[in-house]
């Protein structure tokens, strides 16, 4: 059997905050299941703001379009596009994802091509299926999301989508942003790890 691959994407500011841990903690679940793994910590990567050109989706065709940035997100969203599974975590800030995640969800836009005067886009083919574990933290308690109409979930939601994910799991935890140094419980890591044990089953 062909040896999954799996990313994590870590959309928070914080090197070993919350999300990080989780993530590590879900990729080590992977690697444990028999996965090679990767954590991309997106402070460290260098991705430009989209510009709404559209120039990467004049084309039809089952790969990506070309962004007119040359930068890290090519290599990163050709990782994304073939992985097996995927993880993308964010923290709740302002109700929504974080801004560093949502420019990265921005450049996704090349899965999908839209030529100038058709209608709507259209998702490429060549995106490979994969399962995906989404990690959303707040400092208020989850019951405040709905109450607060937190967008956070319904993006990472839609754009797992964007990546063929066909499977979805969501990993959310509230009073998260407490201490300055946090560290997950234990019931949190078992979790996580166990996460990561899914992403790999079929
Ligand atoms: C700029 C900013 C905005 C935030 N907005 C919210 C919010 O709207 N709702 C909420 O519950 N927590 C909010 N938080 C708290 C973060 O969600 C919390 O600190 C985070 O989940 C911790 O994740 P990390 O350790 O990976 O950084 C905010 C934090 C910051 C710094």
């Amino acid at each position: 059997m062909p040896v999954a691959n799996i990313i994590g994407i870590v959309g928070s500011y914080r090197e070993n905050g919350v999300n990080d841990q989780l993530v590590t903690e879900i990729l080590a679940g992977a690697a444990e299941a028999g996965a090679t793994t990767r954590r991309v910590f997106l402070p460290d990567v260098d991705i430009e703001f989209c510009t709404n050109c559209r120039a990467c989706m004049q084309e039809p065709g089952d790969e990506p379009g070309r962004c007119i940035h040359n930068d890290a997100m090519a290599e990163l969203l050709d990782a994304c596009v073939h992985a097996d599974g995927i993880v993308l975590a964010s923290p709740v800030n302002m109700g929504a994802v974080t801004a560093i995640m949502k420019r990265f969800m921005e450049r996704l836009v090349a899965l999908g091509y839209w030529p100038w005067g058709t209608p709507a886009p259209k998702m490429r083919e060549g995106i490979t299926p994969k399962s995906a574990v989404l990690v959303i933290t707040s400092a208020a308690p989850t019951i405040a999301w709905r109450v607060g109409r937190f967008t956070a979930e319904t993006t990472m939601r839609n754009v797992a989508k964007m990546l063929n994910a066909k499977r979805v799991r969501v990993l959310k935890y509230g009073l998260m942003g407490q201490q300055q140094h946090p560290t997950i419980s234990d019931t949190q890591r078992a979790e996580a790890r166990k996460l990561g044990h899914w992403l790999v089953s079929k």
